[in-house]
């Protein structure tokens, strides 16, 4: 079962696009399969069990299309479903294939940009009550204080594209300010969930000057590059023909029109149903 593939990249809804784009743009020669669940999607507020079994049922669906690896380019199914699909069910679903996630690789450097050591993380309500961005920091820069803000309309607002108007803004300007005061010394404002990216510019145009506000794409691309590298049994396995392509669990039109927005490239996806 050692076959060739794509590396499958799986979100809730749009949010994992901001990741892919980034991969892309550092390792284009690869093929990359996409899957969006935006029907189901948001991931967010849902319980622990739900976001387990739609995780892994995204899991599966890329493992059927022949992908030897899989970016969970969420992070509330890294927080949520990884742990347990890494250590549960890879053992015995396809033990040669491989799935990664996205706190890791983010936790594993943002210890390192900050000069006050006072680190912010906006997330979904999922991922800040599962602690995984305190508790993987703490692993990596155990000085670092670590304050949490859930912001649980802002998917919502992003998957419907309403994050600009008047009445999104606010409930972005309201979570940022919760954070702000939760600890006023923060100099890193980490984006804890993949959809956050497009509000990016203008989450730092409303923090006080100073403050960097941090993407995890490219930070997730780079540790994929190295991990590529460390791991030529699966490197080996991923196909090279710079090909992408797209499942969704919504309309295709309607995908094809956001995907394509925000890529910047024709896009024909597929539906895959749940
Ligand atoms: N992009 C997902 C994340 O990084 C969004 C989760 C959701 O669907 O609420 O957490």
């Amino acid at each position: 079962m050692n076959l060739t593939g794509p590396i499958g990249v799986f979100d809730s809804g749009y949010g994992g696009l901001t990741v892919l784009k980034e991969i892309r743009n550092r390792l284009p020669q690869y093929d990359f399969l996409y899957l969006g669940d935006n029907a189901r999607s948001p991931y967010g507020n849902r319980s622990f069990d739900v976001v387990y079994e739609y995780t892994l049922e995204a899991v599966n669906e890329l493992f059927s299309r022949g992908c030897p690896l899989v970016i969970l380019a969420c992070n509330t199914a890294s927080a949520k479903a990884l742990r347990t699909i890494q250590q549960n069910d890879l053992p015995h679903l396809a033990p040669h294939n491989r799935v990664l996630g996205v706190i890791r690789p983010s936790t594993e450097v943002i210890g390192a940009m900050t000069k006050t050591g006072h680190v912010g993380v906006l997330a979904t309500e999922g991922t800040v009550r599962s602690e995984s961005y305190v508790i993987e920091l703490h692993k990596f820069s155990p000085d670092t204080r670590v304050v949490q803000q859930a912001c649980p309309m802002w998917v919502p607002l992003i998957e419907n594209g309403s994050h600009m108007t008047d009445a999104g803004k606010v409930f972005i300007q309201d979570d940022v300010n919760a954070l702000l005061r939760q600890d006023p010394k923060i100099d890193v404002i980490v984006l804890g969930c993949t959809h956050y990216p497009l509000i990016s510019d203008y989450i730092q145009q409303i923090v006080p000057e100073g403050i960097q506000v941090i993407s995890q794409g490219p930070i997730v691309a780079e540790k994929l590059e190295s991990y590529l590298i460390a791991h030529p049994e699966i490197e080996n396995r991923c196909l090279k023909n710079g090909k992408i392509q797209f499942l969704t669990s919504e309309n295709t039109d309607v995908f094809n029109a956001k995907a394509q927005g925000f890529l910047g490239i024709e896009i024909f996806s597929e539906h895959v149903h749940f």
